[in-house]
């Protein structure tokens, strides 16, 4: 991954030179806040969606894409300081929360905070301000709704491939989605490269959230992302719903074990779900999604933009962290 990030190095620093720009303020715990954030900034992949779909269309980008790939990195980190909140998570990329060291309100407020802002830069828009700020308020309402839904079904132990799927595209494909159409739009995309963005990202954005929940049953701690946390939230996800497939006759008992769960239900679980190879059967259903991302940009013309989002597709697959 080293030449993609050489690649992607000018524009990512102008993204983040836009965020950091826009998150000033003379409130000192605000500062401090965004400080902590920065600091500790994930693996910023939407906006190298957004801005690869840019450069496979145009072979550059432009002001809004910069503009439209902030907005789409602030509104996720403004999504995660309140799920942190929502989920009681101590830690995040390997560092304690806003919401562990400063409490919740100060998190959910600066949530607030890095979400007006992202709104911000998206209105600032050149050019399809006001269709873009249509989508990532759709997106917005996908990522409440993908919340809810997940805690309605915690609550029932009833998700189905059905729910699950709902429930990722909602809390993650979408905002993925939403970038790479933003960041096609900025470039003056055709309709059919508009469409071909879109399914790109969905399905890599789909395939992320299935790596995380794998990752949740056998990733590596050291690297920062805690495991077992889906299940003590009573979350059923796809490595589990692949293990019921192979064995429905122990589905009932373990659907009932996780509304009153605990240490030992979570190893008995985890058992199930390495001899049951849930895992292999999400990592299936990951690897056809990868591959629909991949023919999606069949589109596109040959070029180093459309070879790094092919990269990128076959990181997500892989990453452990
Ligand atoms: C992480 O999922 C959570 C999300 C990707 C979306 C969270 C969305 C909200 C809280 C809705 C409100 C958002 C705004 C901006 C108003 P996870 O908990 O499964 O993963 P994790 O391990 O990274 O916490
Ligand atoms: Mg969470």
């Amino acid at each position: 991954m080293k030449n993609f990030k050489t690649y992607l190095q000018a524009d990512k620093d102008r993204v983040m030179a836009l965020m950091e720009s826009s998150l000033r303020s003379d409130i000192d715990l605000l500062m401090r806040c965004n400080r902590h954030i920065l600091e500790h900034e994930g693996k910023q992949v939407r906006p190298a969606v957004a801005i690869l779909i840019a450069r496979a269309v145009a072979g550059d980008v432009t002001e809004d894409t910069i503009r439209f790939s902030a907005a789409a990195e602030l509104i996720h980190n403004a999504s995660l300081l309140h799920d942190d909140v929502a989920d009681s998570s101590s830690t995040r990329r390997g560092v304690a929360t806003v919401s562990s060291l400063l409490g919740p309100r100060p998190s959910v407020l600066l949530g607030d905070f890095w979400l007006v802002k992202g709104i911000a830069r998206i209105l600032e828009g050149d050019k399809n301000a006001s269709r873009v700020m249509g989508l990532f308020s759709k997106t917005l309402s996908d990522l409440a709704e993908g919340e809810m839904l997940q805690l309605e079904m915690a609550e029932s132990g009833k998700t189905t491939e059905k729910e699950y799927y709902r429930i990722i595209y909602d809390k993650t494909a979408t905002l993925f989605e939403t970038s790479a159409l933003a960041g096609a739009i900025s470039v003056g995309a055709t309709p059919e490269q508009e469409a071909a963005a879109s399914e790109y990202a969905r399905c890599v954005g789909i395939a992320f959230q299935i790596q995380d929940d794998i990752l949740d049953y056998f990733g590596n701690e050291a690297m920062g992302k805690p495991v077992g946390q889906d299940l003590k939230e009573k979350k059923i996800t796809l490595p589990l719903l692949g293990a019921f497939k192979a064995d429905a006759a122990q589905e009932q008992k373990i659907r009932e074990m996780i509304s009153n769960i605990g240490p030992e239900s979570i190893d008995y679980i985890r058992n199930f779900v390495l001899e049951k190879d849930g895992v292999g059967y999400a990592k299936a259903e990951m690897e056809a999604y990868l591959s629909k991302a991949v023919k999606a940009l069949d589109v596109f013309q040959d070029g180093k933009p459309k070879e790094y989002l092919i990269k990128l597709a076959a990181y997500i697959g892989n990453r452990n962290k």
